[in-house]
């Protein structure tokens, strides 16, 4: 159970969770459930091999997006609400042993972003007045699992202390016209004593009215009401005095250092704002070695803290340990490289020995006839974040895909066996279909059924076992594959007729709203409609598509996969759509015709130039250069030029990194040393960005040095391994065939 109760004599909510009770309590390294599941092991909160960045939903919450009824009545006295909100848990690595002071700082920045589009996802939902993110770090604050992570408490009211401190920020704007956090950080800065590391953007200091023995508030320089206003030089600035701060706690005593971080900042609730001062406060119960502060009698009965420290010694004390400034921290970042990407990239899979119809009988016992389907995953040439642009694509099947079998049942259950990860999701059509925080995997075979629900097809029960030879998580869309091949194994169970665009979109939609990330058509497009021997040319607007030969004679498409993991789900790929709508909002005050940036030529977005934030303009920049070296690039192919090919596809790359900011360090690496081979036409970023592959034109001749070169050298600069596959355009997806 959860629920609210009122504190009259506080005047404040008490959540009450007593499920609470039951969480993991401290559990053995070896069974931590916030690691990458292993081949084998026992299946964690994240069945993936790794991963970077995971937000998932709290198991034990306090506040839950559709609570219980509270366990008692009513009384004017003392009233009761449902505990409504959402709690979610933020794994900031893979790596058991990680901590924020020693991941490198771009993961620290990922991190930084990922709060930052959790604060706006969660900040729009109407019941949610105040986004609360936070890290308890150590037993001695009570933590119960050692992996590195935070959470997030989605409040439908503005907690006690952040209210206490809105609304005496709020006096003080409506009496002197500024903010006081602005004022207290010119006073800080002023007197200097106190002040623990500065970023160019970023300050830490140990406040003038400190309650705990170090803490420390750490704040912009700049007037900041929350992290939306965040750009990609303040997360950058930010990573630095952070992870510099907790290296600095660390090596107070030798120990990692228990902290409480907590970042107050603007509620969502749609009330004016401008008082608010985004800031990060850091509580520390570690007075000496070995001697804790406990928040006992005067702290806990009458409100008053006793802080054992001066200020402005503790200041001092952090001043002499630890990096020495901003630029020292930056400068050691190269150092644990080691952490950074994943150990064990995913590989392609092995070919089941067995065809999937015997997976799915020795799953779920022998019954009637099974059907199967294969659908493979795609690689995109060229025309990156164009299709919820409403633009044009260039990708093509590849030979890996996913292979299902299914058959009905009488009852309305679902039974889902995951072959590769060994293990089976159901769920009862009885009840509306919801994500499984349990098994995320099964989200994308609920989502396929939930839309076609939505669409009006009569589901019924149905056994299902898939597997295949589509490494997971490298970009080259697994997750549109297995929702394709949900899709038409269903259509032949439930005998619906749909054609290839209704079906895309289904998948969409599943992707969309009920797995949560706001993908455009082009994946399980390509995967339902590619043909062999062409690339698909797909107009994401109009949704007609054609077959482009792709000739490629002496040359063949290399993919190669960094080693890095993008993480889609709630990553930057959403802001990015909203970025491109801000812009379109602008260009269509302009000329109302403009309904997407499809519509968008390089002129208008230049006539808007100065009305359009710089960063905004970037995006909408590459997406209509984007479109243009589509549309180019397919008559460019039409006619053989595979040089002319080849330098946009680098295009493509340039505008994705600079205008777009979707690649990163490993992938840039990737694609410099691709270019470095002289058999190499084009090296491009290929699918949603953030790691995952790189696709590359390459002459045949040149393969093995390609292999050889680039993933050697790629190796020796970041310690990752690589891969690299040739794949023939493929077949789209088809009912009935056998995985090759
Ligand atoms: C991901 C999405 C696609 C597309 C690409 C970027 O792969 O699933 O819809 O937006 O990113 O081009």
């Amino acid at each position: 159970m959860s629920e609210l109760r009122w504190h009259p004599f506080l005047e404040q909510w008490v959540i009450t969770a007593t499920h609470r009770q039951d969480r993991t309590f401290l559990p053995p390294a070896d069974y931590c459930p916030l690691c990458p599941t292993r081949p084998g092991g026992f299946p964690t909160e994240v069945p993936d091999p790794t991963y970077d960045i995971v937000v998932f939903e709290n198991k034990f919450p306090s506040l839950q997006a559709d609570p219980p009824q509270p366990a008692v009545a009513a009384t004017p006295l003392s009233p009761v609400e449902p505990a409504k909100g959402v709690c979610e848990v933020v794994v900031y690595s893979p790596h058991h042993e990680d901590a924020l002071a020693s991941m490198p700082l771009e993961r620290i920045q990922h991190l930084a972003s990922v709060w930052k589009d959790r604060y706006q996802e969660l900040g729009a939902k109407d019941f949610v007045r105040y986004v609360f993110i936070f890290e308890n770090r150590g037993e001695a604050v009570g933590v119960t699992l050692h992996h590195p992570h935070g959470q997030i408490y989605a409040f439908p009211f503005i907690p006690p202390i952040v209210e206490k401190e809105l609304a005496a920020s709020r006096r003080f704007y409506a009496e002197k016209g500024k903010c006081l956090m602005c004022a207290s950080l010119a006073e800080e800065i002023r007197d200097g004593r106190r002040i623990v590391l500065e970023g160019d953007r970023f300050l830490a200091w140990v406040p003038f009215h400190a309650r705990w023995p170090y803490e420390v508030t750490l704040a912009s320089r700049e007037h900041q009401v929350s992290m939306a206003e965040w750009s990609a030089a303040d997360m950058e600035d930010l990573a630095a005095v952070l992870k510099g701060l907790l290296q600095k706690y660390d090596a107070l005593f030798a120990k990692p250092f228990p902290y409480m971080m907590v970042i107050h900042q603007a509620p969502t609730d749609g009330e004016d704002d401008q008082h608010a001062h985004l800031h990060f406060e850091l509580y520390t119960p570690q007075r000496a070695p070995g001697r804790l502060k406990f928040l006992a009698g005067v702290e806990s009965g009458a409100g008053n803290f006793i802080n054992d420290k001066l200020a402005e010694e503790s200041a001092a004390e952090l001043r002499r340990v630890g990096p020495a400034s901003v630029a020292a921290v930056r400068a050691a970042d190269g150092a644990d490289r080691k952490h950074a990407p994943s150990a064990q990239p995913p590989v392609r899979g092995q070919r089941p020995a067995r065809s999937m119809s015997d997976v799915l009988e020795a799953s779920f016992g022998p019954g009637g006839a099974a059907v199967t389907a294969f659908a493979p995953g795609r690689v995109n040439l060229i025309g990156e974040h164009t299709d919820y642009n409403e633009g044009f694509v260039l990708p093509m099947a590849i030979e890996d895909g996913i292979e299902m079998a299914a058959r009905s049942r009488a009852s309305r259950e679902v039974r889902v066996h995951s072959f590769d990860l060994g293990e089976t999701a159901s769920f009862s059509l009885e009840e509306s279909i919801r994500p499984d925080p349990v098994h995320p995997w099964s989200n994308y075979v609920r989502g396929v059924l939930w839309a076609l629900g939505r669409a009006g097809v009569a589901l019924g029960g149905m056994d299902l076992a898939f597997g295949g030879t589509l490494p997971q998580g490298a970009g080259l869309s697994s997750s549109a594959a297995l929702q394709v091949a949900t899709a038409l194994v269903a259509r032949a169970l439930l005998r619906f007729s749909m054609d290839v665009p209704r079906l895309a979109r289904i998948c969409q939609e599943s992707e969309n709203e009920l797995v949560g990330v706001k993908v455009g058509i082009m994946d399980p497009f390509v995967s339902l409609a590619a043909r062999k021997g062409h690339a698909l040319f797909l107009d994401c607007r109009t949704l007609a598509f054609e077959h482009v030969p792709l000739a490629l004679g002496e040359h063949v498409v290399a993919i190669c996969y960094s080693g890095v993991k993008h993480a889609l789900v709630a990553s930057e790929y959403n802001l990015r759509r909203r970025q491109c709508a801000a812009g379109v909002e602008v260009l269509r005050a302009h000329d109302p015709r403009i309904r997407a940036l499809r519509d968008a030529s390089l002129e208008a977005l230049d006539a808007c130039r100065a009305e359009l934030d710089p960063v905004v303009y970037r995006r909408c920049r590459h997406v209509v250069t984007e479109n243009a070296r589509v549309l180019e690039s397919k008559s460019a192919l039409g006619r053989g030029d595979l040089r002319r090919f080849g330098e946009l596809m680098d295009a493509s790359h340039a505008s994705l990194r600079d205008d777009y900011e979707v690649s990163c360090a490993e992938i840039d690496l990737l694609v410099d040393l691709a270019r470095q081979n002289a058999g190499v036409l084009g090296a491009r970023i290929t699918g949603g960005g953030f790691g995952g592959c790189t696709v590359n034109l390459v002459s045949r001749g040149a393969v093995e040095s390609f292999r050889q070169e680039v993933l050697g050298e790629y190796r020796r600069r970041t310690g990752i391994d690589g891969w690299v596959f040739i794949s023939e355009a493929a077949d789209g997806a088809n009912l009935g065939g056998p995985i090759r």
